[in-house]
């Protein structure tokens, strides 16, 4: 027991204030954290809600633009783009993923042209090509891997074809990092980066994004290539690979329900270490906060933050816009 009167420390004293608070916060939370996420659809003048992520819209080409500079002019540092792929040009070797004036493609050059200091980051997955709506070749009802991550390899050279700063493959694919590296050195690319999805779930929380893309898998699910909600070994061992094969950035994904994993990645890798704050986590933060059952802003900037104090180097958030605009 102490002697003491009265205790010695007081911690409420270094939340006196506002000014103090700041002058102690450990995380800090700037638009440079963050990758904005874009979908970009066929045709002209139109942009489109989507249904279950309240306020963020897939865009054609012109009106993209738009967005983009608006992106920028936020002082968000680069984008993540996705490509919205009608049914009839979609078949199970995602044939359409390699078109060099594809939508994707186009998109690339018309950003990289009008706005050549903006990062520029591509998905590459077949999912979104494939008339399976999974990440790889089909075969008799099984994903092939080395033949799809052979096919991805392709799709990263076309991207960084296009001017592509960072490919960022989603597929979960074994072996894919290297030969995406290989093919990138290969076809004259070796500033092309990659921001690999090291750490990807087998999550519920991609809901709302397979309805922004059209690709929801048209048979089973991802739990033989994405990972097990149970593990976090499993993803160390992901990241380390990845980054021994070449990647540049590794990520995690989903976020919120995976900050320990984000935290043991980040100790286990000496590159830049990212996180997606998926689709299913912005709409349980929109569809609350249209309830009137939470603060939109605060919770919002509550999980951002969450991010950076489990180890976060960069943040992909539909949130990006109006997070940057309050800092
Ligand atoms: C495609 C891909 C997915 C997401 C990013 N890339 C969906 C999936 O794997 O089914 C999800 C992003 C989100 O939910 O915000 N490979």
């Amino acid at each position: 027991m102490s002697d003491f009167k009265h205790p010695y420390s007081r911690p409420r004293r270094l939340r006196s204030s506002d000014a103090v608070r700041k002058m102690v916060a450990e995380s800090h939370l700037s638009a440079d954290d963050f990758i904005a996420p874009l979908f970009v659809m066929e045709g002209d003048g139109k942009k489109e809600e989507i249904a279950s992520m309240p306020d963020y819209y897939r865009f054609t080409l012109d009106l993209l633009m738009e967005e983009v500079e608006e992106i920028q002019s936020l002082g968000i540092q680069s984008v993540l783009l996705f490509a919205k792929v009608p049914d009839e040009k979609k078949d199970n070797e995602g044939t359409e993923a390699l078109n060099p004036d594809g939508l994707m493609q186009q998109t690339v050059r018309a950003i990289k042209k009008n706005f050549p200091n903006l990062v520029v980051m591509t998905d590459v997955a077949l999912d979104p090509y494939s008339s399976y709506g999974h990440d790889g070749v089909v075969k008799e009802g099984e994903i092939i891997n080395d033949e799809s991550a052979e096919l991805l390899a392709k799709m990263a050279v076309s991207h960084a074809e296009a001017g592509a700063d960072f490919v960022a493959p989603s597929d979960m694919m074994d072996g894919r990092i290297l030969l995406m590296r290989e093919a990138l050195e290969e076809a004259g690319f070796p500033n092309t980066g990659i921001m690999a999805y090291s750490a990807k779930y087998a999550s519920s929380y991609y809901g709302p994004f397979r309805d922004a893309l059209d690709s929801a898998p048209g048979f089973g699910d991802k739990k033989t290539y994405q990972m097990d909600p149970a593990n976090v070994k499993e993803a160390v061992k992901e990241a380390i690979i990845d980054q021994q094969e070449g990647a540049d950035i590794v990520m995690v994904k989903p976020g919120l329900p995976y900050l320990d994993v984000l935290r043991a990645v980040k100790e286990a890798v000496q590159i830049p270490v990212s996180v997606y704050n998926v689709s299913g986590e912005y709409a349980m933060i929109k569809a609350a906060a249209a309830n009137g059952w939470l603060n939109e802003e605060e919770a919002m900037l509550e999980a951002l933050i969450g991010f950076k104090r489990a180890g976060a180097d960069l943040i992909a958030t539909y949130f990006a816009k109006d997070a940057a605009r309050l800092l």
